[in-house]
């Protein structure tokens, strides 16, 4: 166990580069176990979620070879486990992007119920209404997800909700099968995008990945590739809230800033100067942060990983914002941590109601998950004085490196075993 203990208070500046999103690069790890050939993926972060996605594909028999911090190369000539029941697994979500994979490639599947970031209910009907429609029996029994299929058929498929992890899943499942899979309202997160084209790489025919309606003519089979993972959407959009939060100046680079489009739009907003260059992008941070108004939804709009880097961005704007999250019904148990640095926030159903204020106060807190904690990092760095975070181990499920890409933009941060 160990906590961040943060001196708050300083302009933080310089510049930082952004790392593979953690959310393809676990969508494509689980779908590199559907050939029997070499797969190489580069640009994959070094963060606890991926680390746990690598020991399941070894469980399954796969033969991992870590080929530098941030390449792997994976063999799956020989996996013939379809099971996977380790407790850890249970921690994280995107393990059930097994189920989907090895539907596809065996037929069957028994995975440990995914667990992940407590933001809300989160349940996987539409993954299984998706792998039922292919053919699939797909059902929850004693804490597993399970499958079996005697044949994968196409079909077509209409999300009622864009859920990101449904669709992947059903692309996975749908990849190998017979015939053309349609699914309607599908969501189009970048990430969703990547997964379409690293199974593309390796020979499946899905095209339409970034619209809301994506067809996959299934194949016989998939073939290995070489692939290098996309910049991290959400890791870029929480250096551009520090540039603003800190009032700082933060060059951020390795990143593809179409995808940053929805933060950037809001950033301007706040009355920052946003800079876009081919792959880089630098925010200026104004020296009143103005407020504004933010709904969730899902890409091409604001997205919900990032609302509380921008809560606690928006808690020292000049004036009353407003930020409603639409996806997740749990997504605020930070607010009564920085309520305690002198944030003034309240929750109406699913609307913050935050009145700016002049300081925040360094204070202990805890982080309650992953984007929640780096929303709290982002408020220490810019309060007066010293604040400790606990269970940063949700912090570094996500973010490669983060202390020391703070340091190196002149943060006071340090790790501390306790
Ligand atoms: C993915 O979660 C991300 N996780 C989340 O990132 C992200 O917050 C979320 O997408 C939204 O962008 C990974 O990629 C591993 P959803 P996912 O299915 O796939 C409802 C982070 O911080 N829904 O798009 O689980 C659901 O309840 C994390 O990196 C159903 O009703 O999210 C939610 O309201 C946290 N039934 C909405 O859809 C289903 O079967 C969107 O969820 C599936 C989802």
């Amino acid at each position: 166990m160990a906590k961040y203990v943060i001196q708050g208070g300083k302009r933080l500046s310089g510049e930082v580069k952004i790392s593979g999103a953690k959310n393809a690069a676990v969508g494509i790890l689980a779908a590199s176990i559907m050939t029997d050939e070499d797969v190489l993926i580069e640009n994959i972060p070094d963060v606890w979620d991926i680390n746990v996605m690598l020991d399941a594909i070894q469980v399954l028999g796969a033969k991992v070879s870590r080929i530098g911090r941030n390449t792997v190369k994976i063999n799956s000539k020989d996996a013939n486990v379809t099971e996977l029941s380790d407790s850890k697994l249970g921690k994280m979500r995107a393990t059930y992007y097994f189920v989907g994979a090895l539907l596809a490639k065996h037929h069957k599947s028994k995975v440990i119920f995914p667990g992940g970031c407590n933001i809300g209910a989160r349940p996987i009907n539409l993954h299984l209404k998706g792998f039922s429609a292919l053919g699939a029996k797909a059902y929850e029994k004693e804490g597993y997800i399970i499958t079996e299929a005697d044949n994968l058929k196409g079909a077509n498929i209409y999300l009622d909700i864009v859920s990101v992890g449904a669709t992947i899943n059903i692309m996975l499942a749908a990849v190998l099968s017979q015939g053309l899979t349609i699914i309607e309202n599908a969501a189009k997160e970048p990430h969703v995008v990547d997964i379409a084209n690293f199974l593309n790489s390796m020979g499946a025919n899905i095209k339409g990945a970034g619209t809301d309606i994506i067809k996959i003519k299934g194949v016989k089979k998939l073939h290995g590739t070489n692939y290098s993972v996309i910049p991290d959407q959400i890791e870029a959009g929480t250096y551009m809230a520090l540039a603003t939060i800190t009032k700082g100046d933060i060059t951020i680079k390795n990143i593809i800033p179409k995808h940053l489009e929805s933060i950037s739009a809001k950033l301007l907003d706040c009355g920052n100067q946003v800079i876009a260059y081919d792959e880089a992008l630098r925010v200026i941070g104004s020296d009143d942060i103005l407020p504004t108004t933010i709904k969730t939804m899902p890409y091409p709009g604001f997205p919900t990983d990032m609302q509380p880097q921008f809560a606690c961005t928006l808690s020292l704007a000049v004036g009353k914002s407003k930020i409603e999250e639409s996806i997740f019904e749990n997504r605020f148990k930070y607010v009564e941590e920085i309520k305690k640095m002198g944030a003034v926030i309240s929750i109406e159903g699913s609307t913050l109601i935050i009145e700016g204020v002049k300081h925040l106060e360094g204070k202990k807190i805890i982080a309650p998950d992953l984007r929640a904690g780096a929303g709290l990092v982002l408020a220490s760095l810019a309060a007066n004085g010293e604040s400790e975070i606990d269970k940063i181990e949700f912090v570094e499920r996500g973010y490669e490196d983060f202390v020391n890409k703070l340091k190196e933009l002149g943060a006071n941060i340090k790790k501390v075993d306790c």
